[in-house]
């Protein structure tokens, strides 16, 4: 049987970096209260003239320098964005043509936060079923795009960010599972429901968010993946070396390790830094832990995410 297996990591931060007393300069917010509520600290946002392209970039070609692979050997890119450059053509392929790379399947993902998971599990069957030798999967989102910057119930959340992964087809694992889902009937929950047409903008094209509820639903659901993947796999949590958890706010993540019985010392925790960094979170979290040094080869990681559809999902990974 074909496994697919992680040969390098990558991410990329945009310079610049926003604190919570530099946004309490025109947000009526508090360092105090976002540190409290949501565990976040500092976000880093691109500048004016870079785009999700340009991070994805950076994020990709660490992720090749370490798998020591050349981009030209690559056969597929997957791309998990919200914040597309452009409407068409993909992303994947904007990043395919910056890294000089011709004829590899190439195309993006839309599962807002869960955009990573969907486009690694997507990458994993085209290498486990053979048609694919060589993957570069991407999460990448200049998300601080779609937040109202005068809004504080939602933009002291987001920031931006790309992180990557290169696969390769091999004998041992490897991806041990993935498991995806999403339930459409919680579309309004959180949204970005403006569109383009006509040549404009239609609609609003800043974030909605009922917060509570998505922060309810995101608890219950990461531990439900969790618990899945787990029970596929015949494991007990006790053997998770890392948990890899979408960065959205240390309340949930907390709260959802809490109800998987699993010592925080076990979580990669980024989100005090990053903020949410929607598609980029796990990947950039990933990537962190792997040039850290705790994340060490033959670890078991248990990759896990929710977003806007609502998306979900879960991942076990032999490092
Ligand atoms: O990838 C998924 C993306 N989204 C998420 O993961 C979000 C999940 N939800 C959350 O993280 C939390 O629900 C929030 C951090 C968004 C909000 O925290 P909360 O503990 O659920 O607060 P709340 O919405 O119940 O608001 C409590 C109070 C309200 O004031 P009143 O009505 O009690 O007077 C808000 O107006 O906090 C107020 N508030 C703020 N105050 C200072 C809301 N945002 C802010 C703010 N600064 N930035």
């Amino acid at each position: 049987m074909n496994y697919s297996r992680i040969i390098g990591t990558g991410g990329y931060l945009p310079e610049r970096r926003l604190t919570n007393t530099e946004l309490e300069t025109w947000v009526d917010t508090s360092d105090k209260w976002i540190v409290e509520r949501t565990g976040i600290r500092t976000r880093y946002l691109a500048n004016n003239d870079q785009d999700t392209c340009d991070l994805a970039e950076q994020a990709a070609r660490r992720a090749l320098e370490a798998a020591r692979v050349d981009a030209s050997e690559l056969d597929l890119i997957i791309l998990g964005t919200t914040t597309p450059d452009r409407i068409f053509p993909s992303t994947a392929c904007l990043l395919q043509a910056r890294l000089g790379n011709h004829g590899a399947m190439a195309f993006d993902v839309q599962a807002v936060c869960s955009g990573f998971l969907y486009a690694l599990s997507i990458a994993d069957k085209f290498i486990k079923t053979g048609t694919a030798q060589r993957a570069l999967v991407v999460g990448a989102d200049t998300y601080s795009r779609l937040v109202n910057w005068n809004d504080r119930s939602t933009c002291v959340l987001f920031g931006d960010g790309g992180g990557a992964v290169v696969l390769e087809t091999s004998v041992s694992p490897g991806i041990l599972s993935t498991h995806l889902h999403a339930d459409g009937a919680y579309k309004d929950v959180l949204t970005v429901p403006g569109t383009v047409a006509q040549g404009r903008l239609n609609g609003d094209g800043f974030t909605k968010m009922q917060g509570n509820e998505v922060f309810k639903f995101a608890v219950n659901i990461l531990k439900e993946s969790v618990d899945e993947t787990l029970a596929a796999n015949q494991l007990d949590i006790k053997s998770i070396d890392w948990l890899i958890p979408h960065q959205a706010n240390i309340r949930i993540i907390t709260a959802t390790a809490k109800k998987l019985n699993l010592p925080m010392e076990k979580v990669v925790v980024t989100v005090s830094e990053h903020g949410n960094t929607s598609a980029a979170s796990v990947p950039l979290a990933l990537d962190v832990a792997v040039r850290d040094g705790r994340i060490k080869p033959g670890n078991l990681l248990l990759l896990e995410a929710v977003g806007g559809g609502f998306t979900w999902g879960a991942i076990l990974v032999k490092y």
